[in-house]
């Protein structure tokens, strides 16, 4: 019997209720084989704002320093939407990444067969759709300094830093090496090396790092192009690594390959200890949807399935999370729907029925 601890934290709209069926998975996998889990919980997002005036307190992250994992739901909405108020539910992802020393963030897209007629594109080209999008996350334009705007000469300007220590780029670059050895061992590095000297930093850095990984092969692309690569050819690629911005904005574009968001969970993980194992927090990368909220009808699947990359990536249980994996598979291929993936012919399952549905199926 091993005893792990987890933060929760559900954060705003959809969160609560979706996070809620991520616990009764996780519990449920724990009493399978033998594990428990302790949740403590705390308020962020516009719910921390409403109740403390800050959208992450200083203790909601000590206390998340102290776990073994962390488990969020979304945070944002409507209510607190204004870009120029000063707290921003926003800044609690900021802050946990940054805080938690989170560099590594891993969204994996996959396409689910029943799903290829679901996308924009045909689905001869989505057909198969395997990828991970490796995002560096503390660096790069979201934190560099100087960030801020000023008059002169009767103007604004305003003015954003993108900065990288070698360091920063050689540990995630590294990272994308060894994801991509563990799967179908090509890398593809994303810059824009022909215009921005970060690029071409972050260029030289993998290429000087490629030889310690013979068996991966290597393609860079330049960030524009890849956006077109990612539609005309997606089945093309395995494992992406770009920079904390370019990261922001490819993961975007690629979730839309996989026919729903509802599917999609992430991980967002620091340095690791021996056993490859460490802290990280795990997330669905979809939002609040403030318009669904409260009607018990969010796709849980998600936020399930970041609970399966959690047990197998902050707590290394391996077996654990391809149960959850399995049963999610199961309960999908029996023909079971949440409302964003249900056909005309099909009867949507609401939040709740879905998370009771893939615990039966892990019986
Ligand atoms: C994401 C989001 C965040 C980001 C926002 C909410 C700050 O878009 O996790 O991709 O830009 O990183
Ligand atoms: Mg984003």
């Amino acid at each position: 019997m091993s005893n792990f601890n987890i933060a929760l934290l559900p954060g705003d709209g959809i969160g609560p209720e979706v996070v809620a069926e991520g616990v009764k998975v996780l519990d449920a996998v724990g009493a399978r084989f033998g594990h428990e889990f302790t949740y403590t919980e705390d308020t962020v997002g516009g719910a921390g704002i409403d109740a403390y005036g800050v959208a992450l307190r200083d203790e909601t992250l000590e206390m998340c320093q102290e776990q073994d994992a962390v488990f969020f739901g979304a945070v944002g909405g409507p209510k607190w939407d204004d870009p120029g108020a000063p707290v921003r539910p926003e800044q609690a992802i900021l802050g946990l990444r940054k805080g938690l020393g989170l560099f590594a963030n891993i969204r994996p897209v996959k396409m689910y067969d029943f799903l290829v007629d679901s996308t924009a594109l045909k689905p001869d080209v989505v057909r198969g759709v395997d990828m991970i999008v490796l995002r560096e996350l503390t660096g790069g334009i979201y934190f560099g300094q100087p960030q801020r705007q000023w008059e002169e000469n009767g103007e604004r300007h305003v003015v954003d830093t993108l900065a990288y220590a070698e360091h920063e780029i050689e540990r995630i670059v590294r990272v994308g090496f060894e994801l991509a050895q563990a799967r179908r061992k090509k890398l593809t590095s994303v810059d824009k090396a022909n215009v921005m000297a970060s690029s071409r930093l972050w260029r030289a850095v993998v290429l000087e790092v490629a030889p310690d990984y013979p068996d991966v092969e290597v393609e860079h692309l330049l960030v524009d192009a890849c956006t077109m690569h990612l539609i005309s050819r997606p089945g093309d690629f395995d494992v992406i690594v770009a920079e904390n911005l370019f990261g922001d904005i490819l993961s975007d574009e690629a979730s839309m390959l996989a026919g729903s968001m509802g599917m999609l969970p992430s991980a967002s993980l620091g340095a690791r200890s021996r056993d490859g194992t460490g802290l990280g927090m795990y997330e669905p990368i979809h939002g609040t949807a403030p318009d669904i909220q409260g009607q018990g009808i969010a796709n849980p699947i998600a936020q399930i399935l970041s609970g399966a990359m959690m047990l197998r990536l902050s707590l290394g249980l391996e077996a654990e999370a391809a149960a959850i994996e399995a049963a999610v598979d199961a309960v999908l291929a029996a023909g079971h729907r949440p409302a964003d993936l249900a056909g005309p012919d099909d009867r949507p399952k609401g939040t709740a029925a879905m998370g009771d549905l893939i615990v039966a199926a892990l019986a």
